[in-house]
């Protein structure tokens, strides 16, 4: 008896020989179910595999995409004594699924168009994940600012919708004409994320408004990744959120970037569409059921104080953005970029002839310096991500200095 295992539109197939020297050749063949069903899961996430690999293990880190955390000390210090109350008194039970309603009540507060009904609290991964579970279907066409954090092109991708790039041009600026060139009859979903990880770039007011007339026309939601929102160098340059303004988009927000809380694991999704709430929530019975306790109430406390604790990572970011300014104007021979607008993150080009993961290999082997190469974005061109957040900085762009000045 012979079997060969042979693989075709996406089935596998086993076919059985059997021959003998009396018997005729017999062959039997079987299709197993169909790979795309039962075998295809999701991919997985460089950037994150990434991170796990060195964070706490390389001595410095030029690449984070928060700002400075918090301690819990720091935050505790800023309570009122309406929410000190709250947190001595917290008791660790279950908690309300779609989140705290005082919690949601503050949440709204960053919005103009959505209440505290409109809004879900969930870790913010949690939120993208959930978001596109629940509005895509197989066969649905996506568009998604590129390079992206990769979840916003992964789930949809493994869910089996089509994904089309919606990429800055040369000058690093998003063009509208080249989004909506990408537009189908079967595009379902715009996602978008500005300020924009890993570039740090944003579009005007108006932009954002003829995106949605576009998709308004065309009945297509827009998802908007506001992850990184409220950290414009020029307050003028704030977005609205698309919840806002779009009563089919849907804004994720939270507050591990611009609030310095990573650790929480708190975000939230808000939205005027009263179904996809209700879906959103039911879907969430299948992840994490409810938000964390303590975490519901440090993130009210932060937000009770956001003008501070915003004044405070803006104030670290500008800082370090002038460090870094003056760093490039230094190695213009080797880095080339456009400079961010909004965030904690920039994405310069490194104009080397060695491969870029080799050299961020050879950066944290000889300096302990690691620096995220764009290959963990399946980004072709050779930028690395520069984080802007962090207190250390300086330190840590001096390690980078020495490297260059051993390699050039
Ligand atoms: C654009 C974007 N969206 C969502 C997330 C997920 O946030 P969190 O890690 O807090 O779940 C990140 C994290 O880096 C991000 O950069």
């Amino acid at each position: 008896m012979y079997s060969i295992i042979y693989i075709m539109s996406s089935y596998i197939y086993i076919i059985f020989f059997k021959s003998t020297s009396n018997v005729k050749t017999r062959l039997c063949i079987f299709r197993c179910n169909k790979i795309t069903d039962t075998y295809m899961k999701i991919q997985p996430f460089k950037l994150e595999r990434y991170f796990a690999k060195y964070e706490f293990s390389a001595p410095y880190l030029l690449s984070c995409s928060d700002c400075e955390p918090l301690s819990q000390q720091e935050l505790l210090a800023m309570a009122n004594i309406e929410s000190k109350k709250l947190w001595d008194e917290l008791v660790l039970s279950y908690t309300h699924s779609q989140g705290n309603p005082i919690l949601r009540e503050e949440i709204s507060k960053l919005y103009t168009g959505i209440e505290a009904d409109d809004l879900v609290v969930l870790a913010p991964e949690e939120g993208i994940f959930i978001t596109l579970n629940v509005l895509i279907n197989k066969g649905d066409h996506v568009i998604t600012t590129f390079p992206a954090y990769q979840s916003l092109y992964e789930i949809a991708k493994s869910i089996g919708a089509s994904i089309s790039n919606w990429e800055p041009n040369t000058k690093g600026n998003f063009d509208l004409e080249e989004l909506f060139i990408l537009a189908k009859d079967s595009t379902k979903i715009i996602i978008i994320n500005f300020p924009h990880n890993p570039t740090g770039e944003t579009i005007s007011k108006e932009q954002l408004q003829q995106i949605i007339e576009f998709a308004r026309k065309r009945d297509i939601i827009i998802f908007s990744d506001e992850m990184y929102r409220l950290l414009e160098y020029d307050s003028a340059d704030r977005l609205a959120a698309v919840s806002d303004i779009y009563d089919k988009g849907i804004s994720l927000g939270g507050m591990s970037k611009s609030f310095a809380l990573p650790g929480l694991r708190l975000g939230w999704l808000g939205t005027q569409n009263k179904s996809w709430i209700n879906k959103i929530i039911e879907f969430k019975d299948y992840t994490t059921i409810c938000p964390p306790a303590p975490s519901e109430i440090l993130a009210l406390i932060a937000l009770r104080n956001k003008e501070q604790i915003l004044n405070r990572n803006l104030r670290i970011i500008k800082s370090n953005l002038v460090i870094l300014e003056a760093f490039i104007n230094r190695h213009s021979t080797i880095f080339k970029w456009n400079k961010p607008k909004a965030g904690p993150i920039t994405f310069p080009e490194l104009m080397i002839q060695q491969d870029l993961d080799k050299f961020c290999k050879d950066l944290v082997d000889k300096k302990g310096l690691m620096l995220l190469p764009s290959s963990v974005y399946d980004y072709p061109h050779k930028k690395v991500r520069i984080g802007l957040g962090r207190k250390n900085f300086e330190k840590a762009l001096t390690k980078l200095d020495e490297y260059l000045t051993d390699f050039s």
